[in-house]
């Protein structure tokens, strides 16, 4: 696992560039799954309150003690104590003393609470209960309050990311204040998959549809966390550490961006 790509957070530590996916993988598949993911070769996972799996994925990561774990804090767990108590929760499910990576989920600008939230995060790495902290699905505007306020750069925004959604704009802010862009949904939910364009591709690559893209995203400078229940799906994922993409490949699959091709719910409005 350690020859795998990593990128250097803003904390001082690193991240794996391939990580795994769990959304709506229910908790009493999770744990034969997650273990599938790792002997795969994944090494990052990546979880949630919300996904109420996080029993499962704690069991999946079993006796493995090198994984990057992350989890996320729940939009109604926002505000300081809130925070610290569903972290807690979140700790024992997974049944470890940290995680690698603590987000908060979204930012539900109207609740007016991620600045609590966020302070509440700094103390727990400070407790080293989460190693990093970042946040999830976060407008420029969000990170500029964060940083404003508090003085501490999120380590991560994990962002809708796809070929046919490259919010481009967020990833400069991203590269001006030193943040990891992390892709969630990064195959589209598997829609991406079927696109001429990736096809072509994986013909000329002689690689599965899914690597293709994987690799797009890698090639990129991303983090990125396919999410796969099958295996052949996950192994077929996972080949995207395996070969590089050229430049006019590159370059086509860029031309897929659509900045109306959004398919998850929008930061301004969600909570
Ligand atoms: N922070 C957030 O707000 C947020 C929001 C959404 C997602 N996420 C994270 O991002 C992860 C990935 O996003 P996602 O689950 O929405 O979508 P995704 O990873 O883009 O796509 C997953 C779908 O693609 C299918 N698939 C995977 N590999 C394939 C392959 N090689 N060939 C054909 N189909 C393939 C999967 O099928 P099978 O499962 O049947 O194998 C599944 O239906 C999530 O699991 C979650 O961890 C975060």
């Amino acid at each position: 696992m350690s020859d795998q790509p990593v990128l250097p957070l803003n904390d001082g530590r690193q991240i794996p560039q391939l990580g795994f996916g769990t959304w709506q993988i229910p908790d009493e598949d999770a744990e034969g799954i997650v273990h599938q993911a790792i002997e795969t070769g994944y090494w990052l996972i990546d979880t949630a309150a919300i996904y109420r799996n996080e029993g499962g994925v704690g069991r999946g990561i079993g006796r493995w003690s090198d994984i990057f774990l992350q989890t996320k804090v729940w939009n109604e767990s926002q505000g300081y104590e809130r925070t610290k108590k569903a972290v807690a929760k979140s700790l024992e499910r997974l049944g470890v003393t940290f995680v690698d990576m603590l987000l908060i989920h979204w930012p539900c600008p109207d609740k007016g609470l991620f600045v609590d939230t966020w302070r509440a995060m700094i103390e727990l790495r400070e407790e080293k209960l989460a190693h990093s902290i970042g946040v999830s699905n976060f407008r420029p505007q969000d990170l500029d309050r964060l940083v404003k306020e508090t003085g501490v750069i999120p380590a991560v925004n994990q962002i809708e990311l796809h070929p046919g959604f490259q919010q481009r704009e967020l990833q400069q802010v991203h590269r001006e204040l030193g943040i990891v862009t992390q892709s969630w949904s990064p195959l589209g939910q598997g829609r991406t998959i079927g696109h001429d364009t990736i096809r072509a591709i994986a013909e000329e690559t002689g690689q599965p549809a899914g690597a293709v893209i994987i690799r797009w995203h890698l090639q990129k400078g991303f983090s990125t966390i396919p999410k796969a229940s099958r295996r052949e799906h996950m192994k077929a994922n996972f080949r995207a550490l395996s070969f590089t993409l050229t430049d006019d490949q590159m370059e086509r699959i860029d031309a897929l961006d659509d900045p109306a091709g959004r398919i998850g719910p929008d930061p301004a409005a969600f909570c």
